[in-house]
């Protein structure tokens, strides 16, 4: 499903980024003392070494705020200059509020029209698109687009196919309409997007919605965690990255020798690595964390750019692409001009 990037009034940049991970690790020897696993299947398997867990006093809109703020910072805009915040999640803090409503309060930005969508881990792309779409329309300036997750409030600990893949973060970037004509760097240089609902049984969270309420009945089988078939997530995931990433390409006019960086959803280092080698591209050139944070879900690009150019990983006019997946299935890609 190739978007059009047709010609628009503004083109959009990102102008500054940041992430905030909670401070508690929890590692795989740590984990091997709750589930029957062990650091050498994990590592092995995933490439996941260790996760971050926010403190019980933490919501996702904690998370996600600091992540703003650090973002913020880093463009030097107030939170008045935003005018829009995006946030993609599947842990919000409540059905309702949304957790773009919570972070508005907490950081201060009074002038923002605040909204969630739902994309698991495709989230943050989705976001970047649909803010995009507004900034290029000339409707809106600045917006914050944030992915945060406290997972950690999903995840069965006695599952031990799961459980061992994810952890809580947050990331957060502000993107602002630039005059076409002038040579900002970050700007987004196309996004591509796609989903398939006929596999909405391979990943899902079952129970705690309007489908499956949870009951008295029910609470003891933990309908309200994650549930997933790793093989068939895996290999839909490395199908679709690929193709996505080659889309994106294309609807900036580049090819696979342009990139400089690929910046992947942090599922498994092993997914990366399958991706990597389809594109045809060193590992060198593709950027990995989640050693130190598991599967943070909507936060790992975010995060994964923020620590990258912090690093100087990524530097001024380099073409970097994100590329994600996840349940739905959902996929998207994104390539910018650093
Ligand atoms: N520790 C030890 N053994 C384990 C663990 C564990 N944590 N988890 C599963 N096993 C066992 C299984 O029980 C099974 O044992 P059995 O053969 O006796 O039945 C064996 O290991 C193999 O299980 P598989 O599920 O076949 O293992 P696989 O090699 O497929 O690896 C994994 C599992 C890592 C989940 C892989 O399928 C995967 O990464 N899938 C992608 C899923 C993913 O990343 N999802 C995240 C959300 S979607 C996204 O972000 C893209």
């Amino acid at each position: 499903m190739l978007t059009p990037n047709p010609p628009s009034a503004c083109v959009s940049s990102i102008i500054g980024t940041g992430s905030y991970m909670p401070e508690k690790i929890l590692t795989n020897d740590e984990l091997s003392k709750i589930v029957e696993t062990s650091d050498e299947w994990i590592s092995s398997r995933t490439g996941i070494r260790e996760r971050r867990i926010a403190a019980d006093d933490q919501a996702t809109s904690d998370l996600a705020s600091e992540a703003a703020r650090r973002a913020m910072t880093a463009a030097g805009v107030t939170p008045e200059e935003i005018d829009l915040i995006v946030v993609a999640t599947v842990t919000p803090d409540m059905f309702f509020p949304s957790t773009a409503c919570f972070v508005q309060k907490k950081i201060g930005a009074t002038n923002a029209v605040c909204f969630d969508i739902s994309a698991a881990c495709s989230g943050f792309l989705y976001a970047l698109q649909i803010a995009r779409h507004f900034l290029n329309a000339g409707t809106r300036t600045t917006a914050l687009v944030i992915g945060a997750e406290k997972l950690s409030t999903l995840i069965n600990w006695k599952d031990r196919n799961t459980c061992v893949l994810f952890g809580d973060g947050a990331g957060a970037v502000v993107i602002r309409a630039e005059d076409p004509g002038k040579d900002a760097p970050g700007r987004v240089l196309s996004t591509v997007m796609g989903s398939d609902g006929t596999l909405t049984d391979v990943l899902k969270v079952p129970g705690g919605g309007s489908a499956c309420p949870i009951t008295a009945e029910n609470v003891a089988s933990r309908p309200n965690t994650i549930h997933m078939e790793g093989r068939e997530t895996f290999k839909h995931a490395v199908t679709r990255m690929c193709k996505a990433s080659e889309q994106a390409l294309e609807a900036a006019g580049l090819t696979k020798s342009d990139i400089d960086m690929v910046i992947p959803h942090q599922a498994n280092a092993r997914i990366i690595s399958a991706i990597a080698d389809r594109l045809g591209l060193p590992m060198e050139k593709t950027f990995m964390n989640l050693d130190k944070y598991g599967n943070t879900s909507a936060a790992t690009i975010p995060v994964a750019l923020d620590e990258a150019h912090r690093q100087g990983k990524i530097k001024r006019g380099d073409v970097v692409l994100l590329v994600a997946f996840g349940g739905g299935f959902t996929w998207a890609s994104s390539v910018v001009r650093w």
